[in-house]
């Protein structure tokens, strides 16, 4: 079904096949080539899992040079090259070599780079009800749960398929998370499609299905550095967040359940400001979040076309939005990442990462007032999020 094509010197599938005028393209071997070069998508192996199943690296890439890999290891991003003012490109995501990097040592318990199931962020006791039932999952982080507990789907080797969306070249994840796994009700049949536009933006879409009434919040836990992974900071860089309010959280980091305005504190993103600017400031949920680590109420819920949130890096040019149809996005500042882990670009130091996970608000099925993360059979769950990337 793929076809072969030799322009890099290394065996490359292509999914040619798979657009005609792709396939036109280059049986008529049109003009600068870029056609060909661009919808592309290779595959390699990238170890075996600490259970010993062999996972792949999938490539993204387009015609302008970005490219994205991917693991079927937890739907892992594990290295995203964007170039700077100057066209110099530096991978700009906290990620290793090989599946060893990721399942094991101090790395396993990061996410780097994972899809995070079936609940992002944090549940009180691990626990929630449910029409009447109360499930009780496993309490990964002190008396909470943590993104999904303790297998949740960054440590599941999902499937893989090659395909497209949008006309772009696209890797389509899958996994069968089973009645129960982690406290959680219901079969949920998760597809995660990652696909690589020519304007450089990263979509993730998400869709789910559940054959019983089920709680899930899903998301990417990407650690980027515009400077460059390795770059010792992020605390230069500038951030926009739209949003008017935040969910302040209690001392283990369990949203108190008020939504409160960003207006007049450290937490106030609205104008773009230097993320190290007020980090330590005096502020008590500065304290409790060991820095940033909260999530916001977005301004625009549901539209795809508002800019949710922008970091630029000032030093390198790059500049990064984030598109979501999530009501909420993380904002976490590496507050625990501690110099012990090394990885492609080096040593991985404190606050030398920000993750921006786009997200429905933690503990949500334990705040009636939050919106709705509750998914009930016949229901389709969608999620799609854009990173796109850009120079000033
Ligand atoms: C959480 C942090 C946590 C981190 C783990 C973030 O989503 O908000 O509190 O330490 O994930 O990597």
């Amino acid at each position: 079904m793929f076809s072969k094509h030799s322009c890099c010197g290394h065996r490359s599938r292509t999914v040619a096949a798979l657009f005609p005028a792709t396939a036109l393209a280059l049986l008529l071997g049109f003009g600068d080539n870029l056609v060909a070069q661009s919808h592309r998508l290779e595959k390699k192996s990238f170890g075996k899992t600490p259970d010993g199943v062999e996972v792949f690296l999938y490539t993204l890439k387009n015609a302008s040079g970005m490219e994205v890999k991917i693991t079927n290891f937890g739907g892992r991003i594990t290295a995203l090259q964007a170039p700077d003012r100057n066209r110099k490109f530096a991978d700009v995501v906290l990620g290793f070599d090989s599946v060893d990097g990721f399942a094991t040592g101090p790395a396993a318990g990061g996410y780097f780079g994972a899809l995070i199931g079936r609940y992002g962020n944090r549940l009180a006791h691990g626990r929630f009800t449910l029409d009447g039932h109360t499930y009780q999952g496993p309490t990964n982080e002190g008396t909470n749960m943590l993104h999904g507990g303790t297998s949740g789907f960054d440590k599941k080797v999902w499937t893989a398929k090659e395909t497209s969306s949008h006309g772009d070249p696209a890797l389509e994840l899958h996994y069968l998370s089973p009645d129960n796994q982690e406290g959680f009700p219901g079969n949920l049949n998760v597809t995660v499609r990652y696909s690589l536009d020519e304007k450089n933006g990263l979509r993730i879409d998400y869709t789910a299905t559940t054959d019983k009434a089920t709680v899930l919040n899903l998301t990417n836990h990407s650690y980027f550095n515009l400077e460059g992974a390795g770059s010792q900071t992020v605390l230069n860089e500038r951030l926009t967040i739209d949003a008017n309010r935040f969910t302040p959280v209690d001392a283990t980091l369990i949203p108190t359940g008020a939504i409160e305005n960003v207006a007049g504190t450290p937490v106030d993103f609205r104008k773009a400001t230097v993320i190290g600017s007020r980090i330590n400031e005096e502020n008590e949920q500065l304290k409790l979040g060991k820095g940033y680590d909260f999530n916001f109420v977005l301004n625009h819920p549901g539209d795809l076309s508002a800019v949710a949130v922008k970091v630029e890096d000032p030093k390198s040019g790059r500049v990064m939005e984030v598109f979501t149809t999530e009501p909420g996005v993380q904002f976490y500042t590496g507050n625990f990442l501690n110099g012990t882990v090394r990885g492609i670009g080096g040593v991985y130091a404190y606050r030398s990462a920000l993750c921006l996970e786009t997200q429905h608000f933690p503990d949500s099925p334990n705040h009636p007032n939050f919106p709705s993360t509750v998914l009930r059979p016949g229901k389709t769950f969608r999620s799609t999020t854009i990173y796109r990337f850009s120079t000033e």
